[in-house]
């Protein structure tokens, strides 16, 4: 897919901060070799190779653009181009994190099992994913990808329910693990700017439909969902925009 990194960078504190609150997390552990699924531009895969000096650290993302700015950052950390559809660690791995990334993959039934068995023993798999597809910057999205002449176009692009309920986690995880520790937290995000909701949304859930749309009918697609926005998501008398987001964290130790 074509990301953006300086679309995505423009929330960067917002982005950022359910990375530190999933490594807050952590339990006690001294990791030998770390990897990075979904690195992205590489924020959180830097924080690690710091923290931890003398592991080993990998960032993978299949991203050409996310990894060109990981690369551009100066790090230790080793970057890798592949698709974690199909891409799986072939070492024992002592943490294994993910922020903000498998909610595009498919099958997490299969998925977070076959990544419990990549982790060497003690080892951690640590995961959040946003859990925010029913709030208005969502539904109003496929709303709008549902009324419009993109409709079939768009169909198979958007997918509606990437991340299950946190009880299917725990099922498909503590059978195989000695601890699993899932929460979900909803960040009321503050931002501001001209219907910053839809800047947000143009950095992630949106790339999906600036692939498959182009010229006049994304522009056309663009203002009727950021009519929507606008009214959803007024701004408050301070100029703000308050954007409430709920995430889902897992930390699993074998
Ligand atoms: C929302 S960004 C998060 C980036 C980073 N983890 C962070 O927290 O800033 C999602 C990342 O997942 C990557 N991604 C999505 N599907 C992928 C796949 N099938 N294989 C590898 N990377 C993928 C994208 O390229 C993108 O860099």
């Amino acid at each position: 897919m074509a990301w953006d990194p300086e679309q995505y960078a423009l929330f960067d504190v917002w982005r950022r901060r359910p990375a530190h609150d999933l490594v807050a997390a952590l339990p006690s552990i001294e990791p030998k070799t770390v990897v990075d699924l979904g690195c992205g531009g590489g924020q959180l895969a830097r924080l690690l190779a710091e923290r931890w000096p003398d592991a080993d650290v990998l960032g993978v993302d299949n991203s050409p653009a996310m990894l060109t700015w990981a690369e551009g950052t100066a790090s230790r950390v080793r970057w890798m181009q592949a698709d974690l559809r199909d891409w799986r660690p072939h070492w024992p791995v002592d943490l294994l994190i993910s922020n903000a990334a498998l909610h595009w993959l498919d099958d997490h039934q299969r998925l977070f099992p076959e990544l419990l068995q990549t982790l060497a023993p003690g080892g951690v798999l640590a995961v959040q994913m946003p859990r925010n597809f029913e709030a208005p910057s969502h539904r109003l999205l496929y709303e709008t990808a549902g009324e419009g002449p993109w409709a079939a176009k768009l169909k198979e692009a958007l997918r509606t329910k990437p991340v299950h309920a946190p009880r299917d986690y725990y099922d498909w995880l503590s059978p195989r693990a000695a601890r699993v520790d899932i929460w979900e937290t909803e960040y009321l995000q503050v931002l501001n700017g001209d219907v910053p909701v839809l800047q947000w949304t143009r950095g992630t859930t949106l790339v999906p439909v600036m692939e498959t749309l182009q010229g006049e009918e994304l522009d056309a697609f663009l203002a009727a969902y950021r009519a929507k926005l606008e009214a959803a998501y007024p701004q408050r008398p301070d100029g703000n925009t308050l954007f409430p987001f709920k995430r889902l964290f897992i930390v699993a130790r074998v």
